[in-house]
């Protein structure tokens, strides 16, 4: 049985050996071109002058272009076609790729780039939250507007109100490996694309728009990414387009990475936020009205920023009823980066709006933070904001098992008293619950296909169009087809993601890369085992569903077996097929974006964590002390792979909130772009003591063995972290700490500055 077993990632030796295979590692012919970009200096302006004689003659150079050298489409937007490949006489953020150099080798290829003559005569550039706000400078028009009764008349009416406002950070990814794609031509105009992307489908269409030809013309591969997080579903379609570019011009293959500064200075983060919000509240905390305006900075072009709002729209409720609620998101257009997709979607910053709310209302009304919580907890058939209703709300109960397991109550009086005795170090201890919405919020995306294979000796071959990104879909989805043919899982061959054997794929992305693909793999399994069965039956004299699969055998009824591998060659034998397609499609969701009603989620992932950390007060200085978490995958397809998604989600998460600074200039230029300023967690920041539990119960829906999708949701279990460094820095004083994020050291000792000040 290999569903449900903590089998370890499949590449995991590859992974740690060094012989797993990158972009960068594919080997390639001697000739092999090598790309970088000349980049934008400026926020804004126009390009008057544009001298490249320098870096065409510089060393190993054999080709430069700019926008006008490009064959066709000069566009590498995942959305409205705002972005093209090379700047078209005009920049719009610092770091904008302008020209595009192909050289012998990546080095001559960079040195070259830093050659050009350019002068750009600046325009003025809206770079901040209030620049953009003040111009109108958004996307969409005006502001999106949901809404569920009348919530400024609830606030009117309610016991206690309050207001506030707040400012979250984006997020570099910094998947370890960067960005990367190698282009091969193949005859008559073909290409064959190697991309570290978790949207090879994407990929192929930007390419075939680029050299115009059909998509049936590009066939792109992706075996593994190192890491993508949201960063590679849009991101890679530029290295991929000019690789392609090129190597139809020359006739040779052609790579590109970027280097890590390259790479943090060009490709889009998480958004940023600021959020205000009023609220009423009763005695009890429990919340009778709220507005909420979520403000996202989505930088120069759309890419996905209008699902990403839309989702931070849809979390703005994490686990709680909002009886009336009204919220307004601003989708602001600046001369930055264009913000994307990075794990959450948006999600963590709307879950972290309201937190903030809720951990205002407490200590303000000084209630207690879990109380407060519990009061709003939702129950089941209840509907959220946008009418979905809800079903199998696990996050009371865990809430119950977590504190008892975490001594929750017991170490509030430790942490209280500690406090009361150290002037210096201030501890702080801190609950969340997540609940995260699974499928895609574009509706149509939430399909998936596969392609299975099964050998005469009975070996499998399988594919799908999920990509492997670290997650240990692959290894899940093995474990779905072994498991259907009931054979050990080595009899199963993963394979890398591949247009020309899977096409139209969505990406890998919305956690649900599991779910969909699990599923559609389970189908094509389902189709061949079917016909080996029948062929069975007709020999064994039974029918097909007397057959099993079971033990590396199939059996019949009548004590009949016989191994798969030789069953396998029998049915090739008799002229059975042993190739199926499989296709799924999620069932029962529907959504109206404009009116934000409908049920855009299959179901809800569920989290619970508790946080205790200790600050030092002179020096803002923090440590995550002890992190104890519950979370909620279902009936787990592999609980190591989704206890390693946990763990790395949750550090993730707290990084994004402690640490991880992203800092422009007043040029709009990015400060932070090497890991010298900007700090992700080391192993050394993970909790000290880290227990994390899966709650281990079914999904109520009909999703792949009854697991639950995992990738995404722990991320929000890292806001704890952030919750606790509030509730050390309120040990300092009586004041509300009013604290952004990420918690810095600065930002801490300002907190508590606050604080003490009232
Ligand atoms: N885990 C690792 N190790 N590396 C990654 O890049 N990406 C996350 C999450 N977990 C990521 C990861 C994101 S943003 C998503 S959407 C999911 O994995 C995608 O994979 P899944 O749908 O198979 O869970
Ligand atoms: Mo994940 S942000 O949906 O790639």
């Amino acid at each position: 049985m290999s569903v449900g077993k903590p089998l370890p990632h499949d590449a995991a030796r590859l992974h740690v050996t060094g012989q797993a295979r990158y972009v960068d590692d594919i080997p390639t012919s001697a000739n092999c071109l090598h790309l970088a970009f000349g980049l934008s200096d400026t926020a804004r302006g126009v390009i008057t002058r544009a001298d490249l004689s320098k870096v065409r003659k510089s060393p190993g150079v054999v080709d430069v272009l700019t926008a006008i050298d490009l064959p066709h489409a000069n566009d590498v937007s995942p959305s409205i076609h705002d972005e093209p490949l090379l700047a078209n006489g005009e920049v719009f953020y610092h770091g904008q790729p302008i020209f595009l150099v192909v050289a012998t080798s990546h080095l001559a290829a960079r040195k070259a780039a830093r050659q050009a003559q350019i002068t750009i005569d600046p325009r003025p550039a809206i770079l901040t939250i209030d620049d953009a706000m003040e111009a109108g400078s958004r996307f969409e028009g005006g502001p999106v507007v949901w809404s569920r009764g009348e919530a400024s008349a609830a606030i009117d009416g309610a016991p206690h109100t309050l207001t506030g406002a707040f400012e979250m950070g984006g997020q570099e990814h910094f998947y370890l490996e960067g960005q990367a794609a190698l282009a091969v031509p193949q005859e008559a105009g073909d290409m064959l694309v190697h991309s570290s992307t978790q949207h090879p489908t994407e990929i192929q269409h930007k390419v075939a728009e680029a050299l115009g030809v059909p998509m049936h013309g590009v066939r792109v591969e992706t075996r593994r990414m190192g890491g993508g997080f949201g960063g590679k579903e849009s991101q890679g379609n530029a290295l991929a387009v000019a690789c392609a570019v090129a190597a139809q011009r020359t006739g040779r293959p052609c790579k590109m990475r970027y280097d890590r500064d390259d790479d943090m200075v060009i490709t889009g983060k998480r958004h940023d936020f600021r959020i205000t919000y009023r609220a009423g509240v009763d005695d009890q905390g429990r919340i009778l009205g709220l507005e909420v305006t979520q403000i996202a900075r989505c930088g120069w072009s759309q890419d996905l920023s209008l699902p990403v709002a839309d989702r931070a729209m849809l979390h703005a409720d994490n686990a709680y009823h909002l009886p009336a609620v009204r919220i307004e998101s601003h989708r602001l257009k600046t001369h930055t980066a264009s913000a994307t997709a990075f794990r959450g979607f948006g999600g963590p910053q709307g879950v972290l709006g309201i937190e903030r709310i809720l951990d205002h209302i407490s200590a303000t009304r000084r209630l207690d933070p879990v109380d407060v919580r519990r009061v709003n907890f939702y129950r089941d058939g209840q509907t959220t904001h946008y009418g979905q209703t809800i079903e199998g709300f696990h996050v009371p109960a865990m809430t119950d098992t977590l504190l008892a397991q975490a001594e929750y109550d017991k170490r509030r009086a430790a942490i209280d008293a500690f406090n009361a005795n150290n002037p210096i170090v201030k501890k702080g201890l801190a609950y969340v619950p997540v609940k995260f919405g699974i499928s895609f919020t574009l509706t149509h995306l939430n399909q998936a296909g596969a392609l299975v294979h099964v050998y005469a000796d009975g070996s499998i071959r399988m594919n799908h169009g999920g990509t492997e990104m670290g997650q240990g879909l692959f290894q899940k989805v093995a474990q779905v087809a072994a498991r259907c043919f009931g054979v050990p899982l080595e009899a199963v061959k993963i394979t890398a993601t591949d247009t020309a054997k899977v096409p139209n794929t969505s990406a890998t992305a919305a956690s649900s890369g599991s779910d969909l693909n699990g599923m559609a793999v389970q189908a094509a399994c389902l189709t061949i085992r079917n016909r080996m069965a029948e062929h069975f039956a007709s020999q064994w004299d039974t029918t097909a569903d007397k057959i099993t699969f079971d033990n590396g055998a199939l059996s019949g009824p009548g004590g009949q077996s016989l191994p798969f591998g030789k069953a396998a060659a029998a049915a090739y034998e008799a002229r059975v097929s042993l190739s199926a397609t499989g296709f799924y499609k999620t069932p029962g969701i529907n959504w109206d974006r404009t009116k934000g009603q409908g049920r855009p989620f299959l179901y809800f992932a569920h989290g619970v964590a508790v946080t205790e950390v200790a600050i030092d007060t002179l020096s803002g200085e923090n440590r995550i002390l002890r992190t104890d978490i519950l979370h909620d995958a279902g009936s787990s397809l592999n609980p190591a792979l989704d206890i390693g998604q946990i763990e790395g989600g949750y550090v993730q998460g707290a990084g994004w909130l402690t640490t991880e600074e992203l800092v422009w200039d007043g040029k709009g230029q990015l400060r932070t772009h090497a890991p010298s300023t900007y700090k992700i967690p080391a192993c050394s920041d993970r909790p000290r003591v880290f227990n994390v539990k899966l709650w281990d119960q079914p999904n109520h829906e009909d999703t792949i063995f009854k697991s639950k999708a995992v990738g995404e949701p722990p991320l929000m279990l890292g806001i704890s972290a952030w919750l606790a460094l509030a509730d050390a820095v309120s040990a300092c004083g009586d004041g509300y700490h009013d604290m952004n994020a990420p918690a810095t050291a600065e930002e801490v000792l300002n907190a508590i500055e606050r604080v003490r000040t009232g």
